[in-house]
């Protein structure tokens, strides 16, 4: 399988690192606008495999051709927001950039799965699929791992539990209309909403529907990038033939651009 992720900033550069360092691809290769920037990146994730013990099977490029014929392709070319901007003031510009990236996508790669993650993602996922004519089913934003994961974690840290004990599944938008689903919401197999009150819950709630303001709030340069590229990584592993586990993805048309399908 091959793996190509456009954009080699911080939440690119993770995910191909992780791709690679999970063995999930025969082959992963970085693109970015910027000259000799994945390339850089590329031969330092190499560099690694000796003491990390895996396949050093990544590659950089700023050249489209070098992505013919890939399997999936996570696309995180894009501005990042700053303190204080909301996901959709990222509209304007990354519409140009997503234009720009999944016409050269599909050109070489029209049987690609793609998995948007560029902000504001509803927006952006519907944009790469007016852009690509892919199916439905080969368009993915990707933020329901992510806002699940966050819930889990935060759920663990209320109650002081290892994440691994923690369940949760958030669904719908990345952001403020998110929706946190109370049933499967578990604590060591106990419903969640038996371990804590209502205010608590909601607490939890709220504060995964604000984590990436949180974090971009604390960085104040450029947002989150490590949870997202696991949630990458684990979207790629289940697009994959290798896995079938369940993933939370996004909608493909969004509710602001008119009629659900
Ligand atoms: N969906 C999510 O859950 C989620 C989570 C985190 C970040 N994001 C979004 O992901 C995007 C990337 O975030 P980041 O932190 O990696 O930003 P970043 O600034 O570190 O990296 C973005 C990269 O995109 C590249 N780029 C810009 N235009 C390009 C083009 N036309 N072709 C190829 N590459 C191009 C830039 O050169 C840069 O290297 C942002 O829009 C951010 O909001 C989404």
């Amino acid at each position: 399988m091959r793996v190509t992720v456009v954009g080699s900033g911080f939440v690119g550069a993770s995910t191909a690192m992780r791709v690679a360092q999970k063995g999930l691809a025969d082959e992963v290769v970085m693109v970015d606008i910027i000259e000799d920037l994945p390339q850089g990146l590329a031969l330092d994730m190499r560099e690694s495999a000796p003491i990390e013990g895996f396949e050093p099977n990544v590659r950089g490029t700023n050249d489209y051709a070098d992505t013919a014929g890939s399997d999936l392709v996570v696309i995180t070319a894009g501005l990042p927001r700053q303190p204080g901007m909301s996901r959709m003031d990222l509209l304007e510009k990354n519409a140009g950039i997503i234009r720009d990236v999944v016409g050269k996508v599909a050109g070489h790669s029209p049987n690609a799965i793609l998995i948007v993650v560029t902000n504001p993602l509803d927006e952006m996922t519907f944009l790469a699929s007016e852009v690509s004519g892919f199916s439905r089913e080969r368009v993915m934003g990707m933020a329901g791992v992510l806002d699940s994961s966050r819930l889990r974690y935060f759920i663990s840290e209320e109650l002081s539990v290892s994440p691994s004990r923690a369940e949760a599944m958030t669904l719908g938008s990345h952001g403020e209309s998110m929706v946190p689903l109370p049933r499967p919401a578990t604590v060591e197999g106990k419903p969640l909403t038996e371990l804590v009150d209502r205010a608590a819950l909601e607490r939890l709630y709220q504060r995964t529907r604000d984590a990436g303001a949180e974090i971009v709030a604390l960085l104040k340069k450029g947002s989150a990038y490590y949870a997202p590229s696991a949630a990458r990584r684990s979207a790629a592993s289940s697009s994959s033939i290798r896995s079938s586990s369940t993933i939370s993805s996004t909608p493909r048309r969004p509710s602001l651009a008119g009629t659900p399908t």
